[in-house]
């Protein structure tokens, strides 16, 4: 008899081999991580990324380019590289490729934009999460009894500049699988209702060059839009539509897209927005919901359900859902059928048919 064997029949303690083998490391690295994504959001907000591309730089040379401190430099520069987001050799830094493709603000495939709103708005917000978790209210600017949200964005052209920014690095995988799985041959015109900047519509445009689109937001974005659109070179196929979309028309097309739009208001104006989109579309014509959608069980899509949280902190009543929550609401406002498809990371797409 093993002494395994021994101590359990005995009631005792169980042995070392009956206990699951358990590490404390991933508690400590989601616990401390908050170390690592700010030493990330600060080298953004330093643009050290665009700073290093194409002129890879040895510690002094950067440490008076950023206007560090001698304390902090060699650190934090060195903890980059740990972390994995620049390489060093001979004492030279130079980005990684992904930093280089992703965090140069001067190649389009910057995606900057998400963590520079991350560093100015979430992080400091998040921090009040625990409040947020006992009141259930929002703990951005409205947390002093400012004005909403989006009333806020437009009231400043700066923040506003910077949150459809950071729209678009963080729809831009999204978007481009949206623009390459529908299928945009048998369809002539679309709208991006909630478009931000307007990445979803340029991505869309730039794929197919026989779809012409609207863009519908607040009028507020408008140049925001227009300028990215001219960007982009899709501007004679792209209209900006201001609006608001509680109080006006959508714009007709054949397919309507509304991409994290849902997940900003509660289940009441969700069901009112489906249903003006519904109204809007032609008999045929399709909707596209797309968001970090929470996986149907609840417990494997993180990114979703801290979303959601994001909306605790950010609005008065939004949060994030599921695709078969998403599709039992179309079908109540009126669709004739919805599949979901998953798209790229935590994303998933809803397209419901009228
Ligand atoms: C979370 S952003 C989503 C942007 C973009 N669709 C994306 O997924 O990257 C929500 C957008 O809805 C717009 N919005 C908010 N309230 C609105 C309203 N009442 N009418 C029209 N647009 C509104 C905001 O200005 C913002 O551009």
């Amino acid at each position: 008899m093993s002494a395994t064997t021994t101590s359990t029949a005995a009631g005792a303690q169980p042995a070392q081999a009956d206990v699951p083998e358990a590490s404390p490391e991933s508690i400590l690295q989601v616990g401390i991580g908050f170390w690592a994504s700010k030493t990330l959001l600060s080298a953004v907000e330093l643009e050290l990324f665009t700073h290093l591309a194409g002129h890879p730089q040895d510690l002094e040379a950067l440490r008076a380019r950023l206007g560090l401190h001698p304390r902090a430099a060699r650190d934090f520069l060195d903890a980059l590289v740990a972390l994995g987001f620049l390489e060093r050799s001979d004492g030279v830094y130079r980005n990684t490729t992904a930093t280089d493709a992703f965090l140069d603000k001067r190649k389009p495939a910057y995606i900057g934009g998400i963590l520079e709103m991350a560093n100015a708005r979430m992080y400091p917000f998040w921090g009040h999460l625990t409040e947020a978790l006992r009141t259930g209210e929002p703990q951005n600017e409205a947390r002093h009894g400012g004005a909403p949200l989006f009333q806020q964005l437009c009231a400043d052209p700066e923040r506003l500049q910077q949150f459809a920014a950071a729209m678009t690095g963080g729809s831009r995988g999204a978007n481009l699988e949206i623009a390459q799985r529908f299928p945009w041959a048998d369809v002539a015109t679309f709208a991006d209702i909630g478009t931000a900047q307007g990445d979803t519509a340029v991505q869309i445009a730039l794929a197919h060059p026989h779809l012409t689109g609207y863009g519908f937001d607040l009028p507020p974005l408008a140049p925001v839009f227009e300028d990215y659109a001219h960007q982009n070179q899709v501007s004679e196929r792209l209209t900006f539509v201001p609006g608001d979309f509680f109080t006006d028309a959508l714009p007709t097309a054949d397919v309507l897209v509304m991409g994290h739009i849902l997940h900003d208001w509660d289940l009441e104006q969700k069901r009112f927005l489906l249903a003006k989109a519904y109204d809007a579309l032609p008999d045929g014509g399709s909707l596209i919901v797309y968001e970090t959608m929470i996986d149907d069980d609840r417990s494997s899509n993180a990114f979703g359900l801290l979303m959601s949280l994001n909306m605790v902190i950010e609005t008065p009543g939004g949060f994030d859902f599921t695709p078969t929550d998403c599709m039992g609401w179309m079908r109540d406002a009126g669709f004739r059928s919805a599949r979901a498809e998953h798209l790229t990371g935590p994303y998933s797409m809803v397209v419901a048919v009228k």
